[in-house]
């Protein structure tokens, strides 16, 4: 498996290829914003792009995928269908979050409709890209719709906005709920073995076993509504 992070958008989310060695055939996660960058990634190094694959509906993990599929029509786009009338959302998505029409095109966030998914995810369904098979866990928490793929062969788990490297993702917009995200990082992510690396949607890669011993919101240092962190 090779891995190749974009790191896109004012947000700094991690767009990445993910491809097979031996067959070429590649998904793109989280494609971030429209990127000429990524497309010429793909083609340059002759990828088959199977599928655009996406964690959640946000803007910084979805700006992308109009730009992506017209370059790429055959490519699938694939998410929970929870999340569908998130990712819809998209062209409200920046004046939800308080951003003026008027800015909007000087911010790059002038989006059109997405395009239509394909098909949608489902939990414990297995993804398979050349040699790679991805298991789709739903975890919900930060998104009504939130799924991480988890490779088991090659140790690998792609986070999105569940958890990052020292803590979890926000909970505070709509469909977010702490304890539903914390319930759903035990059962699907810290079920990992420890040596699962843990690719995050923002920030650097950290390890299931790292988080579980460091990661406060994980070994209860942090309380929500707690007195005191550490
Ligand atoms: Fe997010």
């Amino acid at each position: 498996m090779k891995v190749d992070l974009f790191v896109q958008t004012a947000f700094q989310q991690n767009t990445r290829v993910v491809s097979c060695e031996r067959t070429g055939k590649a998904i793109c996660i989280d494609p971030g914003e429209p990127s000429p960058e990524v497309a010429e990634h793909i083609r340059s190094n002759g990828y088959d792009l199977r599928a655009i694959v996406l964690t959640h509906g946000h803007l910084d993990h979805i700006g992308g995928t109009t730009y992506l599929h017209d370059e790429f029509p055959d490519a699938h786009i694939l998410l929970h269908e929870y999340e569908e009338p998130l990712y819809r959302s998209l062209p409200r998505q920046p004046l939800m979050m308080g951003i003026q029409p008027h800015q909007l095109a000087s911010l790059g966030m002038d989006y059109e409709d997405p395009p239509t998914p394909t098909r949608f995810l489902e939990h414990g369904e297995t993804l398979e890209v050349g040699d790679l098979r991805f298991t789709i866990r739903h975890c919900p928490g930060h998104t009504l719709g939130h799924v991480v793929l988890a490779e088991e062969s090659e140790k690998v788990v792609f986070t999105g906005d569940c958890l990052f490297s020292g803590t979890i993702g926000r909970t505070d917009l709509p469909g977010g709920d702490h304890n539903r995200l914390l319930e759903s990082i035990e059962s699907n992510i810290m079920s990992l073995p420890d040596d699962f690396v843990v690719k995050c949607g923002h920030g650097p890669d950290t390890t299931v076993g790292r988080e579980r011993v460091g990661n406060p919101f994980l070994t209860g240092r942090y309380q929500l509504g707690g007195s005191s962190i550490g």
